[in-house]
């Protein structure tokens, strides 16, 4: 390991990283006057980077594996063994192309967005009928049910669904009783879901409905999944769509923080709204960091690895370098970005070509609903933002505005 890096002092730096969260790199950069330093987590030596560079490299499929790059536990909780993230190579590319065909297409963003506004509607109702929300437990509910639905997977429990998917999320960053919990109720999903599969196979239908993509997918070598395979990747559908009421929450923090943008939304063209929605995703923290580990010995873009070596890039510093981003720390949805570059600075959720590597299929679908999301804010219901406390904590992660964004006298717009 590049042996010449600056090293942060002290023995182990878990503590510090589960204190400063998303700036834990940031800050340690900072004090070196480095992009790369050498540090341990959990015991393990790590080579921690930030900016575009770093992102090219972790990205590079054949420099990086991500198997062993994650604590088991947030493995189990998010991609899970036998997923297409622990896959390198040939195969990889192959089920990658599984979920680039279900989900990065014009018919999936048209689809997908037509039954998350039906269901956004018909929860508005409800809305109005309470006298105060959560948006956040709100839109998660919404976002299950139309994955369910679009995905062809049959939900006869939306609301523990939709706390079982996101607890996996929520709980990542956590360590004893409530990681166990939120592993417990990952369990109660996949027993679940690997019925729904067994059924799916069962009945010799063949559509085109996700559910019977994934259950009827074969991999590079011929075979069918493995129910459990199948089991995760339909997950690795169903979880991370939940997980975009993450970013629609803060899309509503920006709006309430941000008056002059949604005034200027409400007479807006599409392309403001994805401009916004793009924003939403650099500004905000959610994905806080990637790791991967040198499949061989290399000297490259000024780092020296040897094969097993650990990487962490930051992507939440990344998406904050005032060398990317001027003024970084203001929210300005004036900015020009977008998924569609698959570059190497605009990296919330990954980097580089998603064929290729890991960068995430899921983006098109993730800026599609938040800024579908944010129209029917702006659009199609008047609300107001009661006092609450929305502050957003750093080191928590994942972060969330702390009241998980209250709304109250939530009307429907004629
Ligand atoms: C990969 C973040 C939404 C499915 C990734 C990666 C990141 C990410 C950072 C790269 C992991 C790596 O480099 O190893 C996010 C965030 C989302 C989101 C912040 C917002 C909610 C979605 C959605 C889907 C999805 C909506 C599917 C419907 C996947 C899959 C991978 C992945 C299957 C693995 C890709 C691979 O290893 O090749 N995501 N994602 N994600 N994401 Fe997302």
């Amino acid at each position: 390991m590049s042996a010449l890096l600056p090293r942060l002092p002290g023995p182990d730096h878990t503590l510090a990283f589960l204190r400063q969260g998303y700036r834990f790199i940031g800050n340690a950069c900072d004090r070196l006057g480095s992009d790369r330093f050498r540090a341990r987590l959990m015991l393990r030596p790590v080579i921690c980077a930030r900016g575009e560079d770093a992102a090219r490299l972790i990205y590079d499929p054949d420099l990086f594996t991500r198997n062993g790059a994650m604590p088991p536990s947030v493995l189990r909780l998010l991609q899970d063994k036998g997923s297409v993230q622990l896959l390198d190579d040939a195969s990889h590319r192959h089920r990658k192309a599984l979920f680039a065909g279900l989900l990065m297409t014009d018919e999936a963003e048209r689809s997908f967005l037509e039954v998350f506004d039906a269901e956004w509607r018909l929860a508005l109702r409800d809305w109005t009928a309470k006298g105060r929300i959560t948006l956040f437990d709100e839109v998660n509910l919404v976002l299950t049910r139309a994955i369910f639905r679009w995905a062809g997977v049959p939900l006869d429990n939306p609301r523990q669904m939709a706390g079982d998917l996101s607890s996996a999320v929520e709980n990542t960053g956590r360590i004893g009783p409530r990681m166990w919990l939120a592993l417990a109720r990952r369990h109660r999903v996949e027993k679940r879901i690997r019925r729904v599969i067994d059924q799916a196979r069962a009945s010799g239908a063949n559509d085109a409905t996700p559910l019977h993509r994934v259950a009827g997918f074969r991999d590079a070598d011929g075979s069918l999944l493995s129910p459990d395979k199948a089991t995760v990747e339909l997950i690795n559908i169903l979880r991370p769509t939940v997980a975009v009421g993450r970013y629609v929450t803060f899309a509503a923090l920006a709006l309430h923080q941000h008056p002059a943008w949604r005034d200027a939304l409400r007479s807006a063209r599409e392309d403001s709204f994805q401009r916004f929605a793009e924003e939403v995703r650099r500004f905000y923290p959610f994905f806080p960091a990637i790791g991967g580990i040198a499949r061989r010995d290399f000297r490259q873009g000024g780092l020296e690895m040897s094969k097993g070596d650990w990487l962490m890039v930051d992507l939440f510093g990344t998406c904050h370098d005032p060398r990317l981003f001027p003024s970084p720390r203001d929210f300005d949805a004036g900015r020009d970005l977008s998924w569609r570059s698959f570059g190497f600075d605009f990296v919330p959720q990954g980097a580089g070509d998603p064929h290729r590597g890991h960068r995430c299929p899921g983006e098109r679908l993730t800026v599609a609903v938040i800024r579908h999301a944010t129209r029917l804010l702006v659009e199609a219901m008047d609300y107001a933002v009661p006092r609450q406390d929305a502050t957003v904590s750093l080191s928590r992660i994942p972060a969330l505005p702390r009241s998980g964004m209250a709304l109250s006298g939530i009307r429907e717009r004629a």
